[in-house]
C-alpha cells in the first residue's frame, strides 16, 4: 500500500517535471482557412500535440513510448489517467475528469500505426501535415483531446472519458482487452478514424483465413512423380478471385485480398508446399464465406491436398449517422467497434479528420483545415451525445 503510494507520488512528480512538448511549433508556419471558433492559442496547442504524437514512432506492438508520453500529457492537463495493462508491457490509456471512470460517452482512437515510420513534415505552403499516423490515427487522437479539454468546464464527472488504445492496426489487442476485462456501460462510443470529417455510415466486417497446400517434391523433369502444390494453389486462387461475393445495398461489394503467397523450394523441384492468406472484407452474409472457400476447394483440381484454416469472422457494423450538420460516408475499413459486442452501446459514432485513401501509404497526410474542423466536430458530437 505504502509502496504504491510512494510510487504514484514519484510518478506524478516525474510527470510534472517532464517537458511534454519539447519541440513547439510556430503557428506562422501553418496555413488554414477557418478557425471554427478556436483561438490561435488552442490551434497552436492542437498542432503542437499532433506533432508531438506523430514524432514518436508507434508501430503496433511498439506503443510503450507514445503511451508513456501521452499518459504524462493528460495528467499534466489535470485529468485522472489510468493505464489498462494489455500485456507485454503494452497499455491503453483511459483519461477522465473527476473521479468517475464510468462515463456516458467514450471518445476513443488508437495510438498505434502501421509500419514503416515516416517523420513529420509540413508541406511548403503549410496546408498539409505529412508523416506516419498524421491521419491514421494521431489526427483523431489530437483533435479528440483538444476538443475534450476545450469543453471540459461544461462536463460533469461521469459524462465523458477518453480511451487511447494499442494494437488497432494489428491484432486488435487494445480493444480485445476492453471487451474482456473492462466493465463498461457507455451509452455512446465515438470512434476516431479517418472519415474526412463525415459521419461513417458503416463498415464491412471481415473473414480471414490461410490456405495450406501439401504436395510432393519430385524432379521438375518428371512432374507425374510429384504433386505440384504451387499449381494447385494458383488454380484455387484464380477460381476464388473469380467467385462472386455477397453484395449489400449500403456497403457495396465484399472483396478479397490475397496479401501473402509462398511456395516451393527450388526452380527445378516440383513444389511440395504452398500457402496463401485470404482476407475478405464482408459486406453482408458472413456465414456464406466458409462455404465459398470450401466449395472453391472442391472445384479445384487436387483440392484434396488443400487445407483451409479459417477464423470466426466479423459481421458488418453500422453507425449512428443522422446527426444534423454532418455529411455521411461509407467506409471500406474495419474499426475497434467490431470488438465491442459484450455490452453494445446504444449509439456508436465514427468520425475523424483525414482520408483513408492516404492512410497506410507513404503519402499519408492530414490537412490543417481538417484537423481544426475535427475539433469542432468532436465538440458537437460530444454535446449531441450528452443531450
Ligand atoms: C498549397 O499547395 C497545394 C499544392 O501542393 C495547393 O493545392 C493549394 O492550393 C495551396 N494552398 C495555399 C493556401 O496556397
Ligand atoms: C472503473 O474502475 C473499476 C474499478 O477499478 C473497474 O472495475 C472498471 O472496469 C472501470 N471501468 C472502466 C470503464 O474503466
Ligand atoms: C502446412 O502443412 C505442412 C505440411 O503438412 C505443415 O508442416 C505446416 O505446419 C502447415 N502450416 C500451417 C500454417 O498449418
Ligand atoms: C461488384 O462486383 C461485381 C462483380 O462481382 C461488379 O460487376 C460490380 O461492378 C461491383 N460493384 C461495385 C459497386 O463495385
Amino acid at each position: 500500500m505504502r509502496l504504491t503510494l510512494i510510487a504514484s507520488l514519484f510518478q506524478s512528480v516525474l510527470s510534472l517535471q517532464t517537458s511534454f512538448l519539447t519541440d513547439s511549433i510556430n503557428l506562422q508556419d501553418y496555413t488554414f482557412t477557418e478557425n471554427y471558433g478556436l483561438s490561435d492559442e488552442k490551434i497552436s496547442q492542437l498542432f503542437d500535440l499532433h506533432k508531438f504524437l506523430v514524432s514518436i514512432p508507434s508501430v503496433s506492438y511498439h506503443e510503450q513510448g507514445i503511451g508513456g508520453k501521452l499518459f504524462g500529457y493528460l495528467r499534466h492537463k489535470g485529468l485522472n489517467v489510468e493505464k489498462q495493462d494489455v500485456g507485454q508491457g503494452r497499455f491503453n490509456i483511459l483519461a477522465y475528469k473527476g473521479s468517475i471512470n464510468e462515463t456516458k460517452v467514450l471518445l476513443t482512437s488508437h495510438i498505434d500505426t502501421v509500419p514503416p515510420f515516416f517523420p513529420y513534415y509540413l508541406s511548403d505552403n503549410g496546408t498539409k501535415i505529412h508523416g506516419r499516423g498524421t491521419t491514421d490515427d494521431k489526427g483523431s487522437v489530437a483533435s479528440q483531446i483538444i476538443a475534450y479539454l476545450d469543453i471540459l468546464d461544461e462536463l460533469d464527472d461521469g459524462d465523458v472519458s477518453l480511451l487511447f488504445d494499442v494494437g488497432e492496426e494489428n491484432g486488435g489487442d487494445g480493444f480485445k482487452y476492453v471487451a474482456e476485462h473492462i466493465d463498461y456501460r457507455w451509452d455512446t462510443i465515438i470512434y476516431g478514424e479517418p472519415t474526412e470529417n463525415k459521419l461513417g455510415i458503416g463498415h464491412k466486417g471481415g473473414y480471414h483465413g490461410a490456405i495450406n497446400v501439401t504436395g510432393k517434391a519430385a524432379h521438375s523433369g518428371y512432374p507425374e512423380l510429384g504433386i505440384n502444390a504451387n499449381k494447385i494453389l494458383i488454380e484455387f486462387l484464380y477460381k476464388l478471385q473469380s467467385h462472386e461475393l455477397p453484395y449489400d445495398n449500403i456497403l457495396g461489394n465484399s472483396s478479397l485480398n490475397v496479401g501473402l503467397i509462398g511456395g516451393g523450394v527450388a526452380g527445378n523441384v516440383i513444389s511440395p508446399n504452398a500457402a496463401a492468406t485470404l482476407a475478405f472484407r464482408v459486406a453482408s452474409d458472413l456465414e456464406s464465406f466458409p462455404h465459398i472457400v470450401q466449395s472453391t476447394i472442391e472445384q479445384t483440381t487436387g483440392g484434396e491436398h488443400i487445407e483451409f484454416i479459417g477464423g470466426k469472422g466479423i459481421s458488418p457494423i453500422y453507425f449512428k449517422n443522422d446527426i444534423e450538420g454532418f455529411e455521411k460516408i461509407i467506409l471500406g475499413y474495419g474499426t475497434d467497434a467490431s470488438a465491442v459486442t459484450k455490452t453494445p452501446p446504444k449509439n456508436s459514432i465514427l468520425y475523424g479528420p483525414g482520408s483513408i485513401h492516404v492512410a497506410h501509404s507513404a503519402e499519408e497526410f492530414v490537412s490543417t483545415d481538417d484537423l481544426i474542423e475535427a475539433v469542432d466536430g468532436y465538440k458537437r458530437l460530444i454535446r449531441e451525445s450528452l443531450k
